[in-house]
């Protein structure tokens, strides 16, 4: 009768000061200040000064609802949903997209995507508006154009009426620029998509806060994994920030081959889209009168070493987003972690100091990386259905 309180109190006591304490690394100063980085979580809402009805509630609801009509496309049966699903990260859990064919890279998931400053996988857009309407044009995706998107616009009595309250009056004559709108209304939308809290925040407030109980929950093997992200592996040297991404572009090995013979340039071709295209920010559609966010554009060089270059993937909802790269020739992230562990240096071919190189990681420290991976992921709100335009 006495032993079983003694019994339960030593325990008490173990779980209070033992176990407690051993659920949390020793992180050093400097490594407090860098995972600080990764947040905090969610971000601010960002407006695009190039994009009159970004931020705007009538834009927004506007381009949701066009983000899921198929009517923009050339057969009347894909949308934008159809390969960007809200019940998927926004993407498609698809190696490569599959549009009218099947084209060569995969669907970026668009969580997050008004924080960034270059668009698509080669960077070939300067803005979420232009990189939207790309995919109206494209035969293998929308196989849409000027006239459909202006013509729906302007038919559909719903829509005509969502756009004169987004853009302050009723849709006009010129095609062009009603694409260039249903463009800016899509990128409205998309830009309020910021992926949910995760357990990797909730570590990172509390380590921040000096609160070690709360840091404590999160489990041993991510906080081993977080410390060889921002240590040895340096992962953190391109996936920075509380996205986990540069926004600027890396060559880690990945094959460029397409099929025999061809390959994918990355970014040394999307530069040279970016300049052929009218719909960049030196064009006549920027709505950013000061000019101000021209610059990267008028700066931006092509040169030899971007061939080969894709943008850095935010690593936020990883772990739900599969197949990996820009190509979907990872399966899992566990494949990923053996990319980075065995990765060939002859692969590489970027000229100057290499930022990826072989990481020869432990079975264990493979194991502790996917399990920081994974503590950035968290179930996201069902979404209801949007809001009538016209009530
Ligand atoms: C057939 C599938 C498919 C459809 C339909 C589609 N997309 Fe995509 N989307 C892709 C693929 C593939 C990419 C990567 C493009 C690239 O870099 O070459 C992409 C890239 C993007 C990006 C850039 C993402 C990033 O990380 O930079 C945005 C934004 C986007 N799509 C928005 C849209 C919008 C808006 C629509 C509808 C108008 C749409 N997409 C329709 C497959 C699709
Ligand atoms: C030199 C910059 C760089 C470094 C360092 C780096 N990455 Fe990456 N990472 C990239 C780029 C670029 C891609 C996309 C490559 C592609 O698609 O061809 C990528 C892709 C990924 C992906 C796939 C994401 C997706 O949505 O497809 C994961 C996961 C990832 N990296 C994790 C890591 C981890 C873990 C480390 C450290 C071991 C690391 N990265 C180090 C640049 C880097």
């Amino acid at each position: 009768m006495i032993r079983f309180p003694l019994l339960l109190l030593s325990l008490l006591g173990l779980w209070a000061g033992g176990v407690f304490a051993q659920q949390l690394l020793d992180w050093t100063p400097e490594e407090i200040r860098t995972v600080e980085k990764h947040g905090p979580w969610p971000p601010s809402p960002v407006r695009d000064p190039s994009n009159k009805v970004s931020g705007t509630p009538a834009g927004i609801l506007l381009g949701e609802h066009l983000f899921n009509d198929p009517r923009l496309s050339g057969d009347g049966r894909v949308s934008c949903a159809t390969c960007h699903q809200a019940g998927r990260e926004w993407s498609d859990g698809l190696a490569r997209a599959r549009g009218t064919v099947e084209l060569d890279r995969r669907t970026p998931s668009l969580w997050n995507i008004g924080y960034l400053h270059w668009f698509g996988w080669d960077g070939a857009g300067d803005s979420l508006w232009a990189q939207s309407i790309r995919p109206l044009l494209d035969p293998r995706e929308m196989n849409g154009g000027p006239a459909r998107a202006a013509e729906l616009l302007r038919g559909d009595a719903a829509l005509a009426c969502g756009y004169e309250k987004a853009f302050g009056s009723a849709p006009g004559t010129d095609d062009e620029r009603l694409l260039v709108d249903t463009a800016k209304a899509l990128a409205a939308f998309e830009a309020t998509l910021v992926s949910p809290r995760t357990p990797f925040d909730d570590f990172r407030d509390a380590l921040v806060a000096g609160n070690r109980e709360g840091a404590s929950r999160y489990p041993l093997a991510a906080q081993r994994g977080l410390k060889l992200f921002i240590g040895d592996a340096n992962c953190n040297l391109c996936h920075l920030g509380p996205r986990f991404t540069s926004g600027e572009f890396g060559d880690i090995g990945i094959p460029f081959f397409v099929r025999p013979g061809e390959v994918d340039p990355g970014r040394l071709g999307g530069l040279g889209r970016l300049a052929a295209s009218p719909f960049n920010l030196l064009g006549k559609y920027n709505d950013d009168a000061t000019g101000n966010n021209t610059r990267r554009t008028r700066h931006v060089q092509r040169q030899h070493t971007n061939f080969g270059e894709f943008r850095v993937p935010g690593l936020r909802q990883v772990g739900r987003s599969g197949p990996y790269m820009h190509n979907g020739s990872l399966a899992t992230l566990e494949d990923v972690v053996r990319h980075y562990s065995e990765v060939s240096p002859d692969r590489l071919h970027s000229d100057g100091i290499p930022l990826v190189r072989p990481l020869g990681l432990t079975a264990e420290q493979s194991a502790d990386l996917v399990a920081f991976l994974r503590s950035l992921d968290a179930e996201p709100l069902a979404r209801p259905r949007p809001a009538p335009l016209c009530p």
